[in-house]
């Protein structure tokens, strides 16, 4: 590993590289990269102590979840909006206030000097004084009781009151409290920007969940059960690269959030049956199916993603199953790429792209990339995919839809609108689990169970 110039010099007063490190990421973000890629990047490059590296982290997706709300802070405090600020600037101070609205760990002072010593090393000497009036202003502002960054007459406002305070996108909010009672979209919205939970799925035809604790035990990680699911533990504490873990390269476990491991069930496979999973990578479900099946039969991992598709591979390995196949095509033309595949299926699992908005939680930058253009374009594939693996599905067989989402149109009103357009399919059962709903955390989650009656 080598160090980069960023990484700072034995010199430098303690604590600049993580905050520096975040800095980076967030002005990778707002060039178009994504969250998680940008701060992998940064941490593969930059030496850090581990709780360096957790602070690093939770300053950079933290300042990019509440970006919102940093926003509205500096259009509060000072002379020149957010938005028109130099953007190093503004990212730099979502660094710092971020940390003296939402980090118990960093006290006022530190979270202050260090932004503006940042300011003066890192090209914005000039600006150093302008941080730090501002942070400093933020803090009378906190001193005086003053949580709301708006005018009483934007306040008043519920959409653009739940947005700022909650740090979401105007036309997210708005929908939000179209779908939910006012307490259920702030309590959505606190889900949000809540680190989310760390959760693994015990391969039963491996190993066993009391194994797998007691075998993490021994390394000084503590898991425990997740209430209702069966092969499902959470960890506790921080864990460090999970893949070094034991029992993870002899594949006695696998990372799968707990709302995620309800799907598979859902489809009730049995052993010796012909399964699809028509948008399969990187394989968390397609592998539940084979584990749930005792790996007899046939579950065939489709997905459009090639490269995607190399994990499901990789990862069926990994856990020991041999029953998946994997098959790189478009699940929209399958009936007419492969007609032999017509009335052949057990049972379907359509696990379909979505907007991610269950797991908003999960990925920091997601809420500032998704608008509602984009989700016209995910109601269309999504129809066409259940209307493309529909006629794959046996006589009696079941499909399940399943979506990491909460927008009704990619959900209920899309399985509504095709079920009135089927004579010989009904709905079994159908739930929308929201981001805050399960105790203890878990994704967003949309199920519908629909069977074939003729
Ligand atoms: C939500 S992800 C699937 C996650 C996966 N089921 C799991 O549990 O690990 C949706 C997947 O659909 C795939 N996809 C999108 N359009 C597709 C299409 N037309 N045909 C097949 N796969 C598609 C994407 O490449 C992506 O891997």
């Amino acid at each position: 590993m080598t160090a980069s110039p960023a990484a700072g010099s034995a010199a430098e007063p303690k604590g600049l590289a993580p905050r520096r490190l975040a800095w980076q990421v967030l002005q990778a973000v707002a060039a178009g990269a994504y969250a998680d890629g940008a701060l992998e990047r940064e941490l593969g490059r930059t030496p850090l102590a581990p709780a360096d590296r957790g602070l690093a982290t939770e300053l950079a997706y933290g300042a990019i979840r509440q970006r919102r709300l940093l926003d509205a802070w500096l259009d509060q405090l000072g002379k020149v909006p957010a938005e028109r600020q130099p953007p190093k600037l503004r990212w730099l101070l979502h660094i710092g206030l971020y940390q003296l609205l939402a980090s118990d760990r960093v006290p006022p002072s530190a979270a202050v000097s260090t932004t503006v010593e940042l300011a003066k090393r890192g090209g914005l000497a000039r600006l150093a004084p302008v941080a730090n009036g501002l942070l400093r202003a933020f803090l009378r502002r906190q001193e005086a009781g003053d949580t709301l960054p708006l005018t009483p007459e934007a306040a008043a406002d519920p959409a653009t009151n739940l947005g700022v305070r909650q740090s979401l996108p105007p036309w997210l909010a708005a929908e939000l409290l179209q779908w939910l009672p006012p307490e259920r979209a702030e309590a959505f919205g606190r889900a949000c920007n809540t680190p989310p939970s760390l959760d693994l799925r015990v391969n039963r035809l491996r190993s066993t969940p009391a194994d797998v604790c007691a075998a993490l035990a021994a390394v000084g990680v503590e898991a425990i059960p997740i209430d209702g699911l069966s092969a499902g533990l959470t960890l506790t504490g921080r864990s460090g690269d999970l893949s070094r873990l034991p029992g993870f390269v002899e594949g006695h476990w696998c990372v799968q959030d707990r709302a995620a491991q309800r799907i598979a069930p859902l489809l009730a496979p049995q052993p010796g049956e012909r399964i699809l999973d028509a948008c399969a990578a990187p394989g968390g479900k397609s592998t539940h199916l084979a584990e749930l099946m005792g790996d007899q039969g046939t579950v065939l991992a489709l997905d459009r993603g090639e490269a995607r598709l190399r994990r499901v591979s990789r990862n069926a390995e990994r856990l020991g199953l041999q029953c998946i196949t994997v098959q790189h095509a478009d699940a929209t033309t399958l009936p007419h790429e492969q007609p032999e595949l017509l009335a052949s299926f057990d049972r379907i699992l359509v696990d379909a792209p979505c907007s991610g908005l269950g797991t908003l939680a999960r990925h920091a930058d997601a809420r500032w990339r998704i608008d509602p253009a984009s989700i016209d374009e995910l109601v269309l594939l999504q129809r066409r995919l259940l209307d493309g693996l529909l006629p794959l599905l046996k006589p009696q067989g079941r499909l399940v839809y399943a979506t990491c989402t909460v927008h009704p149109r990619e959900n209920s009103q899309l399985i509504e609108a095709v079920v009135a357009a089927q004579p010989h399919l009904q709905i079994t059962e159908s739930w929308q689990l929201w981001p805050g709903d399960l105790a203890g955390g878990g994704d967003g989650f949309y199920a519908a169970v629909l069977e074939r009656t003729d």
